[in-house]
């Protein structure tokens, strides 16, 4: 299927549903330039490896270094724009039922006016307090050093990221959510997403027994590439203003 072909496929199926669910992944954001997770290891991150700092036993060890990495992160993140892809989707959301699901924890689904925006692996500007679980706003400064020991909250425990760490489970009210949109969508679009990190790439599978048409946009096959009955081999950037330009104009 070429990618004409695949989105006149994906245009027909679309324009006969009353309900999209759009699950993004690490791709979605690529074109606004944002460093993945191990792209942000440069300079004086260099020398720690990402998979170590994202864990429940690296904050217990040392919250001032995981802390500092997640300031670097955020204050990254301040420097990209969303894509036409994040602008499209919030663009189609004002004439459709469109509801975004997404793996990535920016804001730029939020900073491209997309609303109701699912965060199953939570977000770098939802902090938490890691004892009581109150929440805290995150300042986004660039600690220009490794080591910045983080904000207490009024219980005394620690302001943490309030993003999901490995080994860590995803937040269960997030998850129900992305659920119920999986069962309830017509069409279920997969941006971005290797489709490697469970429960996350679960969620096709559970629209496609509820009865859903499964859309692929992704430059790369996936592990989930099988389960489509559409992939359309672009970008984020390109393939998403494409659909939604076509469907809002058509009407
Ligand atoms: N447009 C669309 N897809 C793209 C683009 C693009 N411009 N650029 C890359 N991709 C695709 C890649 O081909 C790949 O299939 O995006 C996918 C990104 O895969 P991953 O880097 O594995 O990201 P993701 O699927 O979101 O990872 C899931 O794993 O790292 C953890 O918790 C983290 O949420 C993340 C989870």
């Amino acid at each position: 299927m070429t990618t004409s072909t695949a989105i006149a496929a994906a245009l027909s199926v679309l324009g006969d549903a009353s309900s999209i669910t759009v699950l993004t992944g690490a791709g979605m954001s690529a074109e606004s330039g944002v460093p993945t997770f191990r792209d942000v290891q440069t300079g004086l991150w260099a020398k720690y490896d990402p998979m170590t700092l994202a864990t429940p036993e690296a904050w217990q060890e040392n919250p001032a270094l995981v802390w500092a990495w997640y300031q670097r992160r955020r204050a990254m993140l301040t420097a990209v724009e969303p894509n036409a892809g994040h602008r499209a989707l919030a663009t189609w959301a004002q004439s459709a039922d469109v509801r975004v699901v997404t793996q990535n924890v920016d804001d730029l689904h939020e900073r491209a006016e997309s609303s109701d925006v699912v965060h199953v692996h939570g977000s770098l500007f939802a902090c938490r307090c890691d004892t009581c679980g109150r929440e805290h706003d995150a300042e986004v400064t660039d600690p220009e050093s490794d080591r910045l020991s983080p904000p207490g909250c009024e219980c005394g425990g620690l302001v943490r990221p309030g993003v999901v760490w490995f080994g860590e489970m995803l937040p269960k009210n997030a998850f129900a959510e992305a659920t119920i949109r999986a069962e309830a969508c017509d069409v279920f679009i997969l941006v971005g997403t290797s489709g490697v990190v469970y429960p996350a790439a679960g969620l096709p599978h559970i629209a496609r027994g509820a009865g859903a048409t499964i859309v692929e946009i992704n430059p790369d096959e996936t592990d989930l590439s099988d389960a489509c009955d559409i992939t359309i081999r672009s970008t984020a950037a390109v393939a998403l203003p494409a659909l939604v330009d076509s469907l809002t104009t058509n009407g």
